[in-house]
């Protein structure tokens, strides 16, 4: 059930981008991993960039399902799923709600997800941006708030390795996710995430900006924010900063 495929491209434009485009094409009952060794216009989430030199994994996981409540927490199982093949690696990675893999404080992957409808089904492409072999050098050109599995273990690692191992989490962690939803990954999504009730956060919703204290995570994945009037306020979706 739910078989693999997976495509590889030395070079192309976005993996999501292509998934995209291809999406008619795709096999409805397979989960079709697209797999580039570089992207020259990858994408991140809103309108940013992802700077996709080759070195690092970028990769698009395409499915079908006819539980389109699902989609709403596949970027979260995503996040899990990394996290799980983090840990059998030895890291300790941490989450930024809702779908940023952290290790020491500092992104080391991005979850950029994009659904739609075709024949009645609906489709998601989860396109995961991964910094593996990214020496100090380049990241500085970046950001400081970046690492790479390099910059935290100083030493290189094999990429496809890597991806083998989350196809086979995430694949597992899908399956759940379709028979049974959200609930049976949400203690460990809590334990994994770096946020505890109380700590201030400023957030950022719909082009606007709210300050307050994290309040708890519903059961749904979704984000309370205790707003300094005292209100208790739910978002699905915004970014922590
Ligand atoms: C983010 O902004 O945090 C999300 C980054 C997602 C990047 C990945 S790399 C593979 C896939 N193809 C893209 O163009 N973007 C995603």
């Amino acid at each position: 059930m739910l078989e693999i495929d997976a495509l590889h491209f030395e070079t192309i434009d976005s993996t999501n981008n292509w998934a995209k485009a291809h999406i008619q094409n795709l096999h409805k009952n397979k989960l079709t991993v697209i797999v580039a060794d570089e992207q020259t216009a990858g994408r991140g989430r809103r309108t940013n960039r992802w700077t996709s030199p080759e070195g690092n994994l970028y990769a698009s996981f395409c499915f079908f399902t006819n539980q389109a409540n699902c989609i709403s927490n596949v970027t979260q199982v995503m996040a899990i799923s990394l996290a799980e093949t983090l840990t059998e690696m030895g890291f300790t990675p941490m989450l930024k709600w809702p779908n940023d893999i952290l290790l020491s404080g500092k992104k080391c992957a991005g979850i950029l997800c994009e659904a739609g409808t075709l024949d009645d089904l609906t489709y998601a492409i989860v396109g995961i941006g991964l910094n593996i072999n990214m020496s100090k050098q380049q990241i500085a050109q970046y950001s400081f708030t970046l690492t790479s599995l390099l910059e935290e273990a100083g030493r290189n690692f094999k990429i496809e390795n890597i991806r083998i191992s989350l196809q086979k989490y995430f694949r597992a962690n899908l399956i759940t996710l379709m028979q049974k939803g959200f609930e049976p990954f949400l203690e460990s999504y809590k334990t994994l995430l770096r946020l505890r009730p109380g700590d201030r956060i400023k957030f950022h919703h719909d082009q606007l900006q709210y300050q307050g204290a994290f309040h708890s995570i519903q059961n749904n994945g979704s984000l309370n924010l205790l707003l300094d009037t005292g209100e208790v306020k739910n978002f699905i979706s915004g970014e922590i900063y």
